[in-house]
């Protein structure tokens, strides 16, 4: 009988030792120590020994099942211990979630190549303030008083009193920032300054009330027409393609004399005329002019040493024309189905 139990502890001992879930264990726990196990079946045949060997075997059998019931307690508070890390801990073989990876707007790729034409050019990029002053976005650059685009229709004032010296709006274009570079920078001077900009606009296809503009300025001495007219075509072509053509049509703006509207060749019909460009056969993109010598004395160069040009151009407008993208408030939908286009 001994040899009998010593082997059913050795088997118990190396099943128990190998488990490695709850389940299993519990299946030897009725295999080994259950009521139909084979150590079970001994204590059951107790009566058929002497008394002598009964009591010799009774103390053998209680013993053999105290271990094998010691033993798989111990492996039960185990295998409880590592379920409970493993619930609060990750699960390595998960399959992972996939990050939604953000991207670009369209505006910002036309923004990096604009900043990269200009700098191959010499230009230097400066930033200014969305809020400005009104001296800046308007007197400065000799827009009159009472011009309209003061009206409060236009313009998103953040204080505007009647006398007001300090008053604050949302920038309307992007030309202020011509202001504060040349009052703070002798000539020359070559920057381009990107940024948004803010109108009071009835919102439709092609105008919306924020939107971005590129500014740019040159002053040096012996700048003329023929400097604006070429840096316009370079950068028309470098972001548009080589076929587009521009043309500088008159136009008027209180800091530039002359003033031009820049329009180019439509894309779609080379010029002819079709439905894109309203049978003109070319389209609209920015204005420009040479810098108005109010403006440069408003700044204290003097106009009869130095002259210059500046254009400011829409920046969505160019990356609808570049797209071929029909409704500007797509910019700022933020539909994703629009932005992962590009
Ligand atoms: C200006 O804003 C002048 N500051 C440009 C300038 C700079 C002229 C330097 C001369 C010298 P204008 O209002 O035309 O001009 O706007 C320039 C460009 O900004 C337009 O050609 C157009 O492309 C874009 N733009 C103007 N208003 C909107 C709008 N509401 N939504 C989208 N784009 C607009």
């Amino acid at each position: 009988m001994g040899e009998q139990i010593k082997q059913i502890l050795e088997q118990a001992e190396q099943a128990i030792a190998g488990c490695v879930d709850e389940l299993s264990l519990q299946l030897l726990e009725s295999r080994f120590i259950g009521r139909k196990s084979q150590l079970a079946g001994l204590i059951n045949n107790l009566g058929q020994l002497s008394p002598e060997e009964r009591k010799t075997a009774g103390m053998l059998l209680n013993q053999a099942k105290q271990e094998i019931t010691e033993q798989i307690q111990k492996k039960r508070a185990e295998l409880s211990a590592i379920r409970q890390k493993m619930a609060t801990s990750r699960d390595v073989t998960l399959p992972g979630i996939k990050p939604e990876i953000g991207h670009l707007s369209p505006l910002t790729y036309i923004n990096r190549e604009l900043v990269d034409i200009f700098k191959e050019l010499g230009y230097e990029v400066v930033d200014g303030p969305e809020a400005e002053t009104e001296t800046n976005n308007f007197d400065l650059l000799n827009i009159p008083a009472n011009h309209p685009a003061r009206d409060q229709w236009d313009t998103f004032w953040l204080k505007q009193e009647p006398d007001g010296n300090n008053n604050t709006l949302l920038r309307t274009h992007t030309s202020p920032v011509q202001i504060r570079y040349m009052q703070t920078h002798p000539p020359p001077i070559r920057i381009i300054s990107p940024g948004r900009a803010f109108r009071y606009e009835a919102e439709d296809a092609t105008h919306s009330s924020v939107f971005s503009q590129i500014e740019g300025l040159m002053i040096d001495k012996d700048i003329n027409v023929a400097h604006l007219k070429a840096t316009m075509l370079h950068f028309v072509r470098r972001i548009l393609g080589e076929k587009h053509n521009i043309r500088l049509r008159p136009s008027f703006f209180p800091f530039t004399e002359p003033s031009f509207e820049v329009d180019i060749s439509c894309g779609l019909c080379d010029g002819k005329g079709c439905k894109s460009c309203s049978h003109k056969g070319w389209l609209e993109l920015m204005g420009a002019g040479m810098v108005h010598p109010q403006v440069l004395r408003n700044v204290g160069i003097d106009p009869e040493v130095y002259s210059g040009f500046a254009f400011g151009a829409g920046i969505e407008r160019l990356t609808m024309l570049k797209y071929g993208i029909t409704d500007i408030r797509l910019f700022l939908s933020g539909d994703m189905r629009f932005i992962k286009q590009f």
